[in-house]
């Protein structure tokens, strides 16, 4: 298909949903929001923020977002299954523009061994669920889990009756991330021009990075005739993760040469505060060459590129660090900033996380800027992003001290409130990391298994803040949390303290121990 006018591709963001089945990923209700706040900001089209079926908790967190943010459709999955459907309109009943969106697999592997239903019970049951659903909603989507490895023929077929029953956005996942770009573009390319109405409606692309083609596959789907793409800020989700926002937007933006015919109502500046902001919440670290929002995406190692950057930054840059919203003139605050200053510079980087207690948040530079020389932009995105999401905790790190020598085993102190009671513990352990983390422990009395351990330096000085993320696993139930602080001792406890409390919502609130839809 060849691209003449331009056409809007809608971006579905799936962060909420398809990302927060990535292990550890689990937010709680307050954080989702301001998740969703921020997505607003960023100008996504669509979010998906749960699936309200899984659990109270889930639907709760649907209906919270569906509250708090005004221009994206905001939309709940659903199996084909009435209790779903009805669970997933109820969600969405407060939002301004609600949606729903109900899926079914259609490989033969899935329809015998895990659904077993014939190829018609498969239409009736998703042609029966959006029947249902059209009377109360406009914005109806439905998904052929498993497409990219269904038989053509029969997805025509799905789709042709579910458009007939009122479905307006067909959604072709790669679910397993099995697809490479020339077949999932042919598949596009065929079922567009096969589907019997299938110009009446929005063509989604849905994809998994198990081979690492997930952008791929999205971007050659829209050169096919895809006019959604389904993404995650930072790539999150089962698995290998899913098609990541920024790298999908950013290759569209990037090469107009190729994708002139088409744009995204991104607003690009959003998306490293986006990033950031994620990654504080989930504590899922960014990985240093991830692109567009690594660390370092924009950073020119070599002797040759350095020197050529500085001549012109076309000869090694395709992209403006700008346009994400890293700025390149790094104001940098201290001890002596005001509030003022401070919320000047917030504002010029576009961070306002909604929410936020910007006292709280100003309270927290002061302190940072007594410790540590310059304050950074990078400082100030994870300092901000960090207040707006401990609120609802209900163990809070009051104080700690830690003693290593060469002669004894490294001891560690550490008081806590809890449940707003103080109490203080201590323990020795094999480093000052183990002795912090058993003395917390000890503490608030529970013995997760620590499943990885992290710490980088967010700016490069030697008084930095260091940035720790670990994840925890208990039971059922697995966690990530983050913590940033100029003590990396201070900011490992943090880390810790942060994931503990997530842990304690997971278990108050029962909910779904990790994936319950998709592989
Ligand atoms: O990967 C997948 O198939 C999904 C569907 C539920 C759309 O996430
Ligand atoms: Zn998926």
């Amino acid at each position: 298909m060849t691209m003449t006018t331009t056409d809007t591709v809608r971006i579905f963001d799936t962060t909420l949903r398809d990302g927060e089945q990535s292990p550890g990923a689990t937010m709680n209700v307050e954080e989702k929001v301001v998740i969703a706040r921020q997505l607003e900001k960023l100008g996504v089209d669509v979010i998906e923020a749960g699936f309200a079926a899984a659990s109270p908790g889930d639907a709760d967190a649907v209906a919270r977002v569906a509250e708090a943010v005004q221009a994206p459709v905001v939309l709940s999955l659903a199996r084909t299954k009435q209790a779903d459907v009805e669970a997933a309109l109820r969600s969405v009943e407060k939002a301004k523009r609600p949606g729903i969106h109900i899926f079914i697999a259609t490989s033969d592997l899935h329809l015998t061994a895990k659904l077993m239903m014939s190829h018609q019970e498969v239409i009736d049951a998703a042609c029966w669920a959006i029947g249902l659903a059209k009377s109360h909603v406009e914005h109806i989507e439905f998904s052929a889990e498993d497409a990219s490895r269904s038989d053509p023929d029969y997805l025509v077929q799905v789709f042709a009756e579910t458009i007939k029953a009122g479905a307006r956005i067909l959604n072709v996942p790669d679910t397993t991330g099995y697809a490479v770009p020339q077949e999932f573009g042919a598949l596009f390319r065929d079922l567009i021009a096969r589907t019997p109405g299938g110009d009446r409606v929005v063509w989604s692309a849905h994809c998994h990075n198990d081979l690492g083609m997930a952008v791929a596959n999205s971007l050659a789907a829209v050169r096919n005739g895809a006019r959604q793409i389904e993404c995650t800020v930072n790539g999150i989700g089962e698995r290998a993760g899913n098609t990541s926002l920024e790298e999908v937007v950013m290759a569209i933006k990037t090469r107009r040469d190729i994708f002139g015919a088409v744009d995204v109502g991104i607003c690009t500046e959003q998306i490293y505060p986006s990033s950031r902001l994620l990654s504080q919440i989930t504590g899922i670290p960014i990985p240093l060459n991830k692109p567009v929002v690594g660390d370092n995406a924009f950073a020119h190692e070599a002797g040759i590129h350095q020197d050529g950057v500085i001549k012109n930054t076309l000869t090694y840059e395709i992209m403006r660090p700008e346009t994400i919203g890293l700025k390149s003139n790094k104001l940098v605050l201290g001890k002596h900033s005001g509030r003022h200053a401070f919320a000047q510079r917030l504002q010029e980087l576009g961070v306002d996380f909604g929410g936020v207690d910007m006292s709280e948040a100003f309270a927290r530079f002061k302190a940072l800027a007594d410790r540590k020389k310059h304050v950074y932009d990078e400082d100030l995105v994870a300092l901000v992003a960090e207040t707006g999401v401990r609120s609802a905790d209900r163990y809070e790190l009051v104080d700690m001290s830690v003693t290593s020598s060469t002669s004894a085993a490294p001891h560690a102190r550490v008081r806590m409130r809890v449940d707003g009671t103080e109490r203080e513990e201590s323990a020795t352990g094999d480093g000052m990391v183990d002795a912090c983390f058993q003395a917390i422990s000890r503490l608030v009395g529970r013995q997760p298994t620590l499943v990885r351990f992290q710490v980088s330096a967010i700016t490069a000085d030697t008084d930095a803040q260091g940035e720790a993320s670990c994840s925890l696993r208990e039971g059922a139930f697995a966690v990530s949390g983050q913590g940033v602080h100029t003590d990396i001792i201070t900011a490992s406890a943090l880390a810790f303290v942060n994931a503990l409390n997530k842990l304690d919502y997971r278990h108050r609130h029962h909910q779904r121990a990790q994936a319950t839809v998709g592989p």
